[in-house]
């Protein structure tokens, strides 16, 4: 079984995917550390010396080795869903929950968060909005399930999803 959280950076990806791993009893993975264990160097570092193009290929490269060999739980980086592959494999491989956010929320969790490259703008507050425009539908299409983060603790979070499987 692969269970997958999509959803925009800061809305508690990791952090509910390593707790909904613990409860199930299988393995995690984070695909932004798997791509750093590749690399040997920061998400960030790689993205600002390379671009985001290059980053997207190697994230791609990576998600369609753990859809064929990671079982347990998947917690992808942001951005995971641009390219039409990318979401196309997560949707038939896994499992896939919207961690949805809105992006007053994100803000508040990453405001003092340096290692989010796409945050290192004049106005992060814009930028998310931005980004959840262009990527909600983007989110949704390749989920099955939508998880609404607003108020509920991790522990909740962890329990809806359990809930759906
Ligand atoms: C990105 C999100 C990051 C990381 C990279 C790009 C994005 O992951 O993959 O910095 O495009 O939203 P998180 O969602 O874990 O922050």
């Amino acid at each position: 079984m692969l269970l997958v959280l999509v959803g925009l950076p800061g809305s508690g990806k990791t952090t509910v995917g390593r707790q909904l791993a613990r409860r199930l009893h299988l393995p995690f993975v984070d695909s932004d550390h798997a791509i750093e264990h590749r690399l040997g160097c920061s998400v960030r570092e790689y993205f600002e010396r390379e671009g985001e193009d290059r980053f997207r290929d190697l994230e791609s490269e990576v998600l369609a080795d753990l859809c064929q060999n990671h079982q347990g739980v998947l917690s992808t980086g942001g951005g995971s869903v641009l390219r039409p592959i990318n979401r196309e494999r997560l949707h038939q491989h896994g499992h896939v929950f919207y961690l949805r956010s809105s992006p007053e929320e994100v803000f508040r969790r990453l405001r003092n968060d340096q290692n989010r490259p796409l945050l290192q703008v004049a106005d992060p507050q814009a930028r998310l909005r931005e980004l959840m425009e262009k990527r909600d539908p983007l989110y949704r299409e390749t989920a099955h399930y939508v998880i609404e983060t607003g108020r509920p603790n991790v522990a909740s979070l962890v329990n809806m999803i359990v809930a759906q499987l």
